[in-house]
């Protein structure tokens, strides 16, 4: 696991819009896992500009995103369909038809979840996928006790992650009891991982899932298992890793044997 830590959420947006936009630049057929919620917005506002500098295309793009509340219609203004198109997807020359995100409103969830991870499979995989973290450790709505193995299925949403989204609604009866997530099998299965933490609320997630034991209890430490995982952490969410030196030490090494010419 490559654990960058970086100055502030600006530097981890930067950075993170820098990985994307290398990934489609290299396969302009890239196929891209996406996320929603707080964290990824800023990246979302780099690749736009980089976007509209003319630095990346999109247009072959295939995207498909972790997770959405069930129950909510694709136009809900807190659907996770609304997020991608409001804040990247309408901004930044993506082809609507190639961007899938889970149907919270199908009318058989168990075939919309098995269709969902065929439409992965047909596209060949995922190359790089983008995942926040919950507070309580979760990566998409995999939450605590989710089956490592798991695959895109129904998740009943924790009080915590309820509470934490509350403000993005009204209130906090507002916000969903169940969503539809791929699961941490199908996250794994993709070619790359970049994980982005920003804030003080996520430092004890953030500790448990690079430097504790790999638990269900704790979802986003399956990523260890994983041999392509970057994480990109800003001061305050690395705040509690006990080994935040040495991560600086090696990302300074890995930075000088990637920008030294070549013999
Ligand atoms: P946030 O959510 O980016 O809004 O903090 C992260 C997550 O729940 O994965």
């Amino acid at each position: 696991m490559r654990v960058v830590i970086l100055e502030d959420a600006a530097a981890v947006a930067q950075r993170a819009a820098e990985i994307i936009c290398r990934q489609v630049q290299d396969n302009p057929q890239s196929v891209l896992g996406l996320a929603t919620g707080g964290t990824p917005l800023a990246t979302y506002r780099c690749l736009v500009q980089r976007y509209e500098a003319d630095e990346v295309d999109f247009s072959q793009v295939t995207s498909f995103n972790l997770d959405e509340y069930v129950g909510l219609p694709k136009d809900h203004e807190q659907s996770y369909s609304t997020f991608m198109h409001q804040n990247l997807f309408g901004k930044a020359g993506f082809d609507l038809n190639k961007c899938f995100l889970p149907d919270g409103t199908a009318e058989n969830f168990e075939a919309a979840c098995d269709d969902y991870e065929r439409r992965i499979d047909d596209s060949g995989g995922i190359d790089l996928q983008l995942l926040g973290i919950g507070t309580d450790g979760h990566i998409a709505f995999n939450e605590p006790g989710s089956s490592l193995a798991s695959r895109t299925r129904i998740k009943t949403l924790t009080e915590r992650t309820r509470s934490d989204n509350a403000r993005f609604f009204d209130s906090v009866d507002q916000v969903p009891k169940l969503s539809i997530t791929v699961g941490i099998g199908t996250i794994l299965d993709s070619d790359r991982i970049l994980l982005l933490a920003t804030g003080k609320s996520k430092a004890s997630a953030v500790r448990s899932f690079i430097e504790g034991p790999v638990s269900a209890n704790v979802p986003a430490s399956a990523l260890q298992m994983h041999p392509k995982v970057t994480v990109l952490l800003d001061e305050d969410s690395a705040g509690w890793l006990v080994r935040a030196d040495y991560y600086r030490e090696v990302e300074q090494v890995q930075r000088e044997l990637e920008t030294s010419p070549k013999s």
